[in-house]
């Protein structure tokens, strides 16, 4: 076998470990070298648990002595443009977690660093990697669910609101559930569509619950630095006529404790996530066309899987930067239209 790659995560939070070394450590083409973080304990405590020879606190003499080829951003949201940068620059491909940045300006910025490097930008999207999502797609293709004009997209949680880490904190984080999971089913979404041209977005969010509970199914936080919104509702019409509508909460009087889900509806047949349903009308009886039992649950190390044969050349889609881009720009038209009150134009 050819030369191992060698990689290096920046941010050793629980994401880095679960996901992005777990992964890596299953690879026999590639050689965990190195973590980084601020934290400099964190870092060492990361590396000492994984076995990982060589931990930092400053990225940059982790470049200087490891020169990795591969980097997984894995820190808060705040740090992904930079250390993307920084990654870029150093000459590695990357894998960001999401959301790519904080603005859709900083997204476009790491795309084009991308480009001007050669190197690969992919970001952690992973529930588009789910085989459900990924047979969804074909037969969107296909042509067996005709033409989709209307889409709804739903990441609710009931009361839900992380009692950990900075997510509810906005200048950190960069928002609330839209920015946590919300993104992640507006992504599928817009896969499962072939990112269609978005015309115009309308939005409203709210914050009636996060600044006046304090516990939930998630732990406590304090609802004094609650700055974030507990729930956004949004519309994007697309180009093509078609629309999507976005709900996604941390808290909100709903039945169900949380819906991560996907309705695609089509002038031929309707679908859903997750699991993979296609079924059509006939007569007024339901016909499934297709169906998964179960949703496929190993759609994270598929995403990384995705991205690690993507750089060694295999024919295989990622989540890319330029999707990343539209992602970002998105989130911002969404944030800006329930701000102003105002339908946004996108293009
Ligand atoms: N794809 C997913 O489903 C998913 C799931 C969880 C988290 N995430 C994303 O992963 C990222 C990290 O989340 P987490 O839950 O692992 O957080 P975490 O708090 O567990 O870990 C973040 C780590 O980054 C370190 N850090 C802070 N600033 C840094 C900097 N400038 N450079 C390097 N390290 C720095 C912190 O000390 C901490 O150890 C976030 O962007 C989050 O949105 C994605």
């Amino acid at each position: 076998m050819s030369e191992k790659l060698k990689v290096a995560i920046v941010g050793a939070g629980q994401v880095a470990e679960k996901v992005h070394a777990a992964y890596y450590l299953t690879r026999p083409d590639l050689e965990l070298v190195a973590v980084v973080d601020t934290t400099a304990e964190r870092a060492n405590d990361f590396a000492a648990r994984l076995g990982i020879p060589h931990a930092f606190a400053d990225a940059q003499a982790m470049y200087q002595q490891c020169q990795p080829d591969i980097v997984s951003v894995c820190s808060p949201n705040r740090f992904h443009h930079q250390n993307v940068l920084q990654a870029l620059a150093n000459g590695c491909h990357v894998m960001c977690e999401k959301p790519p940045a904080m603005t859709p300006e900083q997204a476009a910025e790491m795309r084009d660093a991308a480009r001007r490097a050669g190197k690969v930008l992919a970001y952690d999207f992973h529930h588009r990697f789910a085989l459900d999502t990924q047979l969804l797609r074909e037969q969107v293709i296909a042509g067996t669910l005709g033409e989709i004009y209307v889409t709804n997209a739903k990441a609710l949680r009931r009361c839900g609101v992380p009692g950990w880490g900075v997510f509810t904190n906005k200048e950190l984080q960069g928002g609330g559930p839209l920015i946590d999971i919300g993104i992640h089913m507006l992504d599928a979404a817009m896969y499962v569509l072939g990112f269609p041209a978005v015309r115009r977005v309308t939005a409203h969010t709210f914050q009636k619950l996060g600044t006046r509970k304090h516990s939930g199914q998630f732990g406590e936080w304090d609802p004094k630095t609650y700055t974030v919104e507990d729930a956004v509702f949004a519309t994007l019409e697309f180009h093509n006529g078609g629309i999507l509508r976005l709900e996604t909460s941390f808290a909100l009087n709903i039945v169900p404790q949380s819906v991560m889900s996907v309705e695609f509806c089509g002038d031929n047949a309707g679908a859903s996530l997750f699991p993979a349903h296609i079924y059509q009308d006939e007569g007024g009886e339901l016909v499934t066309l297709m169906q998964r039992e179960k949703a496929d649950d190993n759609r994270h190390f598929n995403s990384m899987k995705a991205f690690v044969d993507h750089v060694q050349g295999a024919p295989v889609s990622i989540a890319d930067a330029e999707q990343g881009y539209l992602i970002q720009q998105l989130v911002a038209a969404i944030y800006q239209a329930a701000e102003q009150g105002t339908s946004v134009d996108i293009c």
